[in-house]
């Protein structure tokens, strides 16, 4: 945390030397920072401190068809990463990802999730989300990576490699929207719980044809980090 403030400090102090506006938004603060989580769930637990970053995950979330059930199977997710604490007391924050999704989901072949963010007003990205082979050399693990981008990059350790905690369906139409997620850091710097909530689509169709290809879901929604 310290650190963290540091580095504000001193993207502070190279925003006043070089007046570079893409350092305007580096240092929201998310002290007042909240999830809004459903009162009827035990499985997703707020943490008592502030979140360290609130972001919008624009991407896909990619499925393969299992041969033997007919239904898609998750292969992992790929998103950009955008910093939304300075919008977290507007009247825009509440609906942020549900902008991202319109934009996102209509948007032509060759536009990049990472053009999503300017134009829903969250033009920082922080970072990526994806999925690498987990730690323990078996199976596959979430990551969220602000070493190539943003003002981590650079910085080897601005990463966290995640293990699911606790999930929920989406309180809002849970077949299309994919749930909401605890993970706990199994490595990296980056942050010590991860959540995502506030998803908007995501999830594959109900069932698939035996044989057929992988398929990716365009999905957005809200991450908050611990
Ligand atoms: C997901 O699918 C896309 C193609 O739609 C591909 O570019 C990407 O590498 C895939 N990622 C994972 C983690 O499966
Ligand atoms: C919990 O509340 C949500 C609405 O916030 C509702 O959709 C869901 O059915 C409730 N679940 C249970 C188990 O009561
Ligand atoms: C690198 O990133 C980690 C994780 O965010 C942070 O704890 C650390 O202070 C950073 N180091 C520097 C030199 O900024």
């Amino acid at each position: 945390m310290f650190a963290f403030q540091l580095l504000c400090a001193l993207s502070s102090a190279a925003f006043l030397v070089s007046a570079s506006p893409a350092l305007r938004d580096d240092c929201c603060d998310t002290s007042k920072a909240v999830m809004n989580l459903p009162a009827n769930q035990t499985a997703l637990v707020s943490p008592t401190s502030a979140p360290l970053f609130v972001m919008l995950g624009v991407g896909i979330q990619n499925y393969t068809c299992s041969s033997t059930t007919s239904t898609y199977a998750s292969i992992g997710a790929v998103a950009s990463l955008f910093d939304i604490a300075c919008l977290d007391q507007t009247p825009e924050f509440a609906n942020i990802q549900i902008k991202a999704f319109d934009i996102w989901s209509e948007a032509a072949a060759r536009t990049t999730a990472t053009s999503i963010g300017a134009r829903v007003g969250a033009p920082n990205l922080l970072g990526f989300h994806y999925f690498v082979t987990s730690p323990s050399g078996t199976g596959l693990s979430p990551e969220w990576d602000f070493t190539s981008t943003g003002k981590f990059a650079d910085n080897s350790t601005a990463y966290v490699i995640g293990a699911k905690v606790g999930d929920i369906p989406a309180p809002t139409d849970p077949t299309v929207n994919v749930d909401w997620l605890a993970l706990v850091n199994v490595q990296g710097a980056l942050a010590s719980k991860i959540f995502r909530i506030d998803t908007v689509s995501g999830q594959p169709p109900t069932s698939c044809v035996a044989g057929s290809a992988p398929i990716s879901v365009k999905y957005t929604a809200k991450y908050y980090l611990y």
